[in-house]
């Protein structure tokens, strides 16, 4: 049995890092393993400019200290975006992507994209110049239900857009269903598709496991087991279209344990051994680099890290909860409890 295993230095491709306290609190857990990470947009205001993204960037930059940490920005697509801008941001090492988040999808999102034909001429060009398309893949029709929601938006949205833009890359972001998951594979020249670490380890009857447990309520959803077993399957297949991405996405513990709790779940502080477990326990270790290193990187058109990191099979006690400033806290998913492999070195 591997006791140790040592992998080149991973990547996140999905990652919230927040701003202000928030990001001093948080930034550090991501830094500490990965190499990169894929920065999401949706701040309030969002990150829809190349000022904006560049001042944002030097702010984690200051908040990842000497760690060597690299925050890869997304720009936040708008009905009004302008391609100039947005290529211009790509060409000049700006931006490595556009987030595309549906209006009302979810968190921040009110600023997002009320209709796929309102943006045409950016994807036009973001396909001229490969610039990598990130889609939060759910329909916001409050008819449809939310647990069908992922689903439909590759029948009513996904497939089309691929349609009209055969040479757009496109990440399907923290899929969540066997439907994505055969997607991508059936688009794999095309489309990658984000993992994360709490989507292998819960399904939907967790979030309501003895009383309804808030800590557990991210967007998209968990789905069932079925669904679960699905993106394990995905995850530690070794496929190339399918990397790491944690979606960590901290709220204060006040704003989580409301009458209306915000979705996002807090996976930074133990996420690489979180994937470690899950890959040991399908059998598949031997996976977890080309998932967690190598995978996202070749997608993107970039090199691996240089540099690795060890993780031994032994006991790590998730922290209980994390400062994040002004008297706030963040409970990290699966706080208190352990996870089977520690990072040991890197
Ligand atoms: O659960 C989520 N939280 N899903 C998202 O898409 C956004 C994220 C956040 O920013 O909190
Ligand atoms: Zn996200």
């Amino acid at each position: 049995m591997t006791d140790t295993l040592t992998i080149r230095r991973p990547d996140d491709w999905h990652v919230h890092l927040r701003d202000g306290d928030m990001l001093k609190a948080v930034a550090p857990y991501t830094a500490r393993v990965f190499g990169r990470g894929l920065i999401m947009p949706n701040l309030a205001p969002p990150v829809t400019t190349r000022k904006a993204a560049r001042a944002y960037r030097d702010r984690i930059v200051a908040a990842t200290g000497d760690s060597g940490f690299t925050p890869l920005m997304s720009c936040y697509l708008t009905d009004d975006a302008k391609a100039g801008d947005i290529a211009e941001g790509f060409k000049d090492g700006t931006f490595a992507a556009v987030k595309l988040y549906p209006a009302g999808a979810t968190t921040n999102s009110t600023d997002g994209v009320t209709d796929i034909s309102n943006v045409t001429g950016v994807l036009e060009r973001m396909q001229q110049i490969g610039m990598p398309l990130l889609v939060h893949g759910e329909v916001t029709n409050p008819a449809v239900d939310i647990f069908d929601r992922e689903a439909a938006f590759i029948e009513r949205v996904l497939d089309p857009l691929l349609g009209d833009f055969p040479g757009l890359k496109v990440v399907f972001e923290h899929v969540t269903t066997s439907e994505a998951v055969a997607y991508v594979r059936d688009k794999a020249s095309q489309v990658g598709a984000t993992i994360t670490a709490h989507h292998l380890l819960i399904n939907r009857s967790d979030i309501f496991r003895g009383g309804i447990r808030p800590h557990l309520y991210c967007l998209p959803v968990a789905k069932r087991e079925k669904h679960r077993l699905a993106l394990r399957q995905a995850a530690t297949s070794g496929e190339a279209c399918f990397f790491l991405g944690t979606d960590t996405a901290p709220h204060a513990v006040s704003a989580k344990e409301a009458a209306c709790g915000c979705a996002g779940i807090f996976t930074a502080p133990t996420a690489l051994e979180l994937y470690a477990t899950v890959f040991d326990e399908e059998g598949a270790l031997d996976k977890l680099e080309a998932f967690a290193s190598l995978n996202g990187a070749a997608f993107y058109g970039l090199e691996p890290n240089p540099g690795s990191v060890t993780l031994s099979r032994s006991e790590a006690v998730v922290p209980e909860t994390v400062a994040a400033g002004d008297g706030e806290s963040v409970s990290p998913f699966m706080a208190g409890e352990s996870c089977g492999w520690t990072v040991a070195s890197g």
